[in-house]
């Protein structure tokens, strides 16, 4: 069965997707994506409001140019209070796909096919892909165990062979790509396209603070450690002196309550508004409390570049 490139799902030059990422995202790096092109993907959680939400993507639909694409990334499950609200703002607006994250995508698939937007499922097993078809995904995203950020278990070739011979859908793969050849293998392993993010930290036009980009030229793979501190759910992050000193276990009492039905849903809420502030505050200002997230390929991150540079890197 032949399967739909991403370049014509998405009408792009080049198969790749400058991958959501919380609080690093913004239009300018979509834009010099596009220009590149390639797709870009901002998490729609960048945006506090729907009225900021609603101008960047007027702002990105102004900038698009032929051979480029653009998408949001939508939190579908319920820690998400304003999805729904997100939702009819990407398909008033019709934006070119959308990617979702944790949870299921049924209803964005529903409301975003109505309107001809694309749909783009994470997902980081056979069974969840399996679900994702069922409801009518375009494709998936398949996050691997070299990704950043919520990281899968499977290795990329694993997880791309299986996807790919078990499903009708096309896989884009997602985690461990930072140079031409890593490009090369995900394809040859049936893949369609990538979607990269950790490179893209350091790029001059990204969001956070010098220090967050430094700190990807400075550090490398083996410095990247999980941890459950931010979210309760394993998350990638540099091992910078601030995470050494504060762990990365939960704490013996949110363990505890975490098994507790009840409080479960509580202690998740509270661990996930603590550490995303922790996070945003390390993202975007200088404090010695230095929780960055990123994945393992910020080991070829060698200096801050343009978007266009790295873009290169990846598909020249
Ligand atoms: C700093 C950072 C923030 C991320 N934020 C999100 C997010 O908000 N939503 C999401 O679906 N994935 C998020 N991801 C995962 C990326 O979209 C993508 O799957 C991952 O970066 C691919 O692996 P790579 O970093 O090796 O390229 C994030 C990743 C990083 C590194």
């Amino acid at each position: 069965m032949i399967k739909p490139t991403l370049t014509s799902l998405l009408k792009i030059n080049k198969p790749l997707i400058i991958a959501p990422m919380f609080l690093v995202s913004n239009t300018k790096m979509v834009i010099e994506g596009m220009k590149a092109g390639v797709a870009g993907c901002i998490p729609a959680l960048n945006y506090r409001t729907l009225d900021e939400l609603r101008a960047s993507i007027i702002e990105l639909r102004s900038a698009k140019v032929p051979g480029g694409s653009f998408g949001y990334n939508l939190i579908v499950n319920k820690s998400n209070i304003k999805y729904k609200d997100q939702l009819a703002v990407l398909c008033e607006e019709k934006v070119d796909f959308i990617i979702t994250s944790l949870g299921s995508p049924e209803e964005t698939i529903r409301m975003a096919h109505k309107v001809g937007i694309k749909v783009f499922c994470d997902v980081t097993d056979l069974a969840f892909a399996k679900k994702v078809e069922t409801l009518g995904a375009d494709a998936l995203i398949a996050v691997n165990n070299l990704a950043g950020g919520h990281r899968g278990n499977h290795t990329p070739e694993d997880l791309i062979r299986e996807l790919d011979s078990k499903t009708t859908l096309p896989v884009i793969s997602a985690g461990g790509v930072s140079k031409k050849v890593d490009l090369d293998t995900m394809m040859a392993y049936g893949a369609v396209g990538v979607s990269v993010g950790s490179p893209f930290i350091a790029s001059l036009e990204s969001g956070v603070s010098e220090e967050y980009k430094q700190a990807c030229v400075d550090y490398g793979a083996k410095d990247i450690v999980l941890t459950e501190k931010i979210s309760g759910t394993p998350c990638t992050v540099i091992n910078t002196p601030y995470v050494q000193k504060v762990g990365t276990k939960q704490s013996w009492i949110e363990s505890t309550l975490s098994k507790n039905k009840t409080l479960k849903k509580w202690v998740k809420m509270i661990r996930y508004l603590l550490g995303s502030n922790a996070v945003t505050k390390a993202a975007t200002e200088v404090t010695y409390k230095t929780v960055w997230v990123a994945g393992p390929t910020i080991e070829n991150t060698t200096a801050i570049r343009p978007v266009a540079d790295i873009v290169d890197t990846i598909t020249k």
